[in-house]
């Protein structure tokens, strides 16, 4: 088996994912894209610019400036670290909060700013070994991965994880606001039109609710090495 392997995950928000993913690419020395951050980025840019109505529609002149908006990857910094960037600045600390985490679903459901993302998505398996996450990578962005992994919780384990996440981030919010944007955020991801949330075909599930985030990663890389040794 090849040893340069496209690695995705999907789920529903915060199943617990992105941690596995970082734990993952970190194991086997390969890159690790984050594509929720991409769609965070995007709907920071067009709110910080207006366009996003009072509903939180985003308004019909917001695709012209598609072709002007810029979305990367910062380098590895003294930690492996590595964050998304919007027109070259690290936008990390203005889009974990729950204003973007409220208008982030809407913003992503439409189909030229999935083109955009998914391109660039794409483009990031040219060089070598890749884990990614998100609502439609083995599904739609890399329909061919090497393995696909589908990750669940239950809904009071994402909850509480995302609340304490922000919470470590100072982000001062309390439980039922998380509890209601988890849960108009997975209406939203597996209802739209335009490649929603699904378990992709050839997933292998990890449900995460009881397991501690070693054994979580056990379980992926028994996976993941059991290929690597066919
Ligand atoms: O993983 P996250 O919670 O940071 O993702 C934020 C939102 O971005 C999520 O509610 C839906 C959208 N998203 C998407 O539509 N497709 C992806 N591949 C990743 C995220």
């Amino acid at each position: 088996m090849k040893n340069s392997l496209v690695i995705t995950l999907d789920g529903h928000s915060a199943c617990g994912k992105s941690t596995l993913a970082k734990l993952i690419a970190k194991e086997m020395n390969y890159k690790y894209i984050d594509t929720g951050a991409m769609y965070r980025a995007i709907t920071f840019f067009f709110d910080d610019n207006c366009l996003i109505d009072n509903q939180g529609l985003l308004k019909n002149n917001a695709f012209d400036y598609l072709d002007k908006i810029k979305i990367g990857f910062s380098k590895l910094d003294e930690k492996g670290q590595s964050f998304v960037t919007l027109n070259g600045v690290v936008v990390e600390s203005k889009i974990r909060n729950l204003e973007i985490s409220n208008l982030v679903s809407e913003v992503s459901k439409h189909k030229p700013i999935r083109r955009k993302m998914v391109e660039i998505q794409q483009s990031y398996s040219s060089d070598g070994g890749l884990v990614m996450d998100g609502r439609d990578i083995g599904s739609v962005v890399f329909p061919n991965a090497d393995i696909k992994f589908w990750v669940t919780a239950s809904s009071k384990t994402r909850a509480k994880r995302r609340l304490s996440e922000m919470l470590d981030k100072n982000i001062k919010v309390d439980l039922k606001d998380v509890i209601d944007n988890i849960s108009r955020r997975d209406y939203e991801d597996q209802n739209r039109k335009e490649s929603p949330l699904i378990k992709p075909i050839g997933a292998i599930e990890i449900d995460n609710s009881n397991l501690s985030i070693n054994q979580t990663l056990d379980l992926a890389m028994n996976h993941v090495n059991s290929l690597l040794n066919k």
